[in-house]
């Protein structure tokens, strides 16, 4: 389904004003818990470290839950824009809700340059090659489907720029993303060592799109 969760009325495109209104801020969630855990900072800096940042991509996180990559790839832009998507269902996003993710979003200083989106990661609301990066972290293992997890990461490959940078963070299936972005005809695929700074220990898979 293709919603912007803030429902911001008549605007389209990645610049719509955010969700306002944090209404439920009384509960951590598990992306907010490993936040306030050492290893964590340590861990997004090594995943963001491998894109050449200029400030002024387009950015897509895919199952952003409460933020935690989206807020730490917003603070690495000046001009450019972090989107985050999620189905925020309850079942799926361990609760996580849009309404808190704004507002670590806000207490971070940066909602000013993130949107959030609600949407499937096997079908993306967006069109070809519109992102500069798209992203994702501990998200896609969630699919239940070995062909649901591939067609995510299709997807992923589809909306990305070329000569863009995918980075699929996860701690199980890594091999088929690998294998599935091969096959989509990314440049440059590899799978890292497995890397003990989250729990789960993940390890993360990254191309570039051909075609640049
Ligand atoms: C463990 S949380 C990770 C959140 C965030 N990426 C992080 O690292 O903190 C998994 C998130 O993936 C979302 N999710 C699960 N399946 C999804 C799907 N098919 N499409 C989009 N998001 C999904 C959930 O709603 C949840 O917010």
């Amino acid at each position: 389904m293709k919603r912007d969760v803030e429902a911001a009325g008549e605007q389209s495109g990645h610049d719509r004003e955010t969700p306002g209104g944090a209404r439920n801020l009384g509960r951590i969630s598990t992306a907010g818990r490993r936040l306030l855990s050492g290893n964590v900072p340590r861990a997004l800096d090594q995943l963001l470290d491998s894109v050449p940042w200029r400030g002024d991509e387009l950015v897509l996180d895919v199952g952003t839950g409460s933020g935690l990559l989206l807020i730490a790839v917003a603070r690495r832009l000046t001009t450019g824009r972090a989107i985050g998507i999620d189905v925020w269902s309850a079942e799926e996003s361990s609760g996580n809700r849009p309404e808190v993710t704004l507002a670590n979003a806000r207490s971070e200083g940066v909602a000013d340059r993130i949107d959030l989106w609600e949407g499937d990661a096997q079908k993306l609301p967006f069109g070809d090659e519109e992102f500069d990066v798209v992203l994702s972290s501990l998200v896609l293992h969630n699919i239940g489907e070995t062909a649901g997890r591939e067609q995510a990461v299709r997807e992923m490959a589809r909306v990305l720029k070329p000569g863009g940078r995918v980075l699929i963070q996860d701690s199980l299936h890594t091999e088929q993303y690998e294998r599935a972005l091969k096959e989509c005809g990314a440049t440059d695929v590899t799978r890292s060592k497995l890397s003990f700074l989250l729990l789960p220990p993940v390890r993360v898979v990254s191309g570039t799109k051909a075609g640049a």
